[in-house]
């Protein structure tokens, strides 16, 4: 397939209403793979020097093939003509070759090529099953779904605001989230908040019985915001934070590789920005290992946000059964963020299977949330 000119781009991002996206893009970004992590690929030539930088990065640090799967709309082509210019040796897998691939050379990491968030599910789902490649490197593009696309042209409520009960609510959460970025840096965005706060809400006048757990706190935006939310709404539970309070763990599964070593915290900062409420209790360390010598007994809500596949994995494995409450709440923070593959992937791996927990996701913040329903109900 010949790559797509700029003005056919540029007509193309007109027409589907992407214009200043794109055009933005283009004089925001630096370096292109960068912007695309965290914002998506604008178009087509975005995700293919995403995807081809990712690759070069790959062989870079660990000699060997690169495998290409995913269906070919254009962007394999294209990744493959650029990456063979740099000599790097290229197999391309379709999804059941993936699966019984038995690597007998070394192979440097997995790039995706499907666009389609169901496809790219698919095969990061194949990948963490599969022994000798799931903790190889493993790269996709997001942002480019046609399914998605199709959904922003007929979504008619795209500008409009919704009468919504927080609005009628006190005490009032607009405020609690201002009086937060007193103390932090936005971390925790609005709407995840107003999500979390009707959440909170229900949890206290339906008096579920248990503490509350944040897995992923980071400087501590949205733990203070827990902690003050429950101030306001005369709660006395005890909120746990689990976090390193240091950095990302070494990850070693191939979805998760990219978050090593990353979100630097200063752990007193932290501390002393907690130390106003008593019944906070901040937990260093990763979680996978502190959390059963921990002083928690049971949860009536856990608010996960810790990015990874592994680190999701392990709390969806362990919290449902021997954590949540009856009516009690597990909140994945990460689900609807399109960077976050991993948690995705563990979320359907763990909570398909499940009868006893009612899901609701929320358009509205991304966040997926899991109600554990009470005896009879289940
Ligand atoms: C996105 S940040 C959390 C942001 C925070 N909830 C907020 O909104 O203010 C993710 C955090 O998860 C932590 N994390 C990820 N995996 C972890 C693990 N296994 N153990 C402890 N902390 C982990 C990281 O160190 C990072 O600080």
């Amino acid at each position: 397939m010949r790559r797509e000119g700029a003005v056919s781009r540029l007509v193309r991002a007109t027409r589907e209403g992407r214009l200043l996206q794109v055009i933005g893009n283009r004089i925001k970004r630096r370096p292109v793979a960068n912007h695309v992590r965290w914002h998506g690929a604008a178009d087509q030539g975005d995700a293919v020097q995403a995807l081809t930088t990712w690759g070069r990065e790959m062989v870079r640090d660990k000699p060997g093939t690169i495998l290409l799967v995913g269906s070919d709309d254009g962007v394999r082509r294209l990744v493959m003509r650029e990456l063979s210019k740099s000599g790097v040796a290229l197999a391309v897998l379709s999804e059941d070759e993936l699966a019984h691939y038995d690597a007998d050379t070394p192979v440097a990491g997995v790039l995706c090529t499907a666009v389609d968030v169901l496809g790219q599910a698919r095969i990061a789902g194949l990948i963490n099953a599969h022994p000798q490649l799931a903790f190889l490197r493993f790269e996709y593009v997001y942002g480019l779904d046609p399914a998605q696309r199709r959904f922003a042209q007929w979504d008619e409520y795209a500008e409009t605001f919704f009468v919504s009960p927080v609005l009628l609510q006190d005490p009032n959460p607009y405020s609690i989230y201002a009086e937060s970025l007193h103390h932090f840096e936005q971390k925790c965005g609005l709407r995840d908040f107003l999500d979390l706060f009707q959440m909170l809400t229900e949890l206290v006048r339906r008096e579920v019985p248990g503490d509350i757990a944040e897995f992923g706190s980071y400087k501590g935006h949205s733990g203070w915001l827990i902690a003050r939310s429950l101030q306001a709404l005369g709660s006395d539970k005890q909120l746990w934070m689990f976090d390193m309070f240091e950095a990302f763990p070494d990850e070693q599964w191939g979805v998760d590789q990219f978050w090593s070593s990353t979100h630097a915290v200063d752990f007193g900062d932290v501390r002393d920005k907690l130390a106003a409420f008593p019944n906070v209790r901040l937990v260093k360390g990763d979680f996978t290992q502190t959390l059963r010598d921990s002083a928690v007994q049971s949860l009536a809500l856990a608010y996960i946000d810790c990015d990874s596949y592994r680190a999701t994995r392990y709390l969806l494995d362990t919290l449902p059964d021997d954590y949540i409450e009856p009516g009690g709440l597990m909140i994945c923070e990460d689900y609807g963020h399109p960077a976050l593959l991993g948690n995705r992937v563990a979320v359907h791996e763990v909570m398909d299977g499940r009868k006893d927990f009612a899901r609701q996701f929320s358009q509205f913040s991304g966040l997926y949330m899991f109600t554990k329903l009470t005896k009879g109900t289940a």
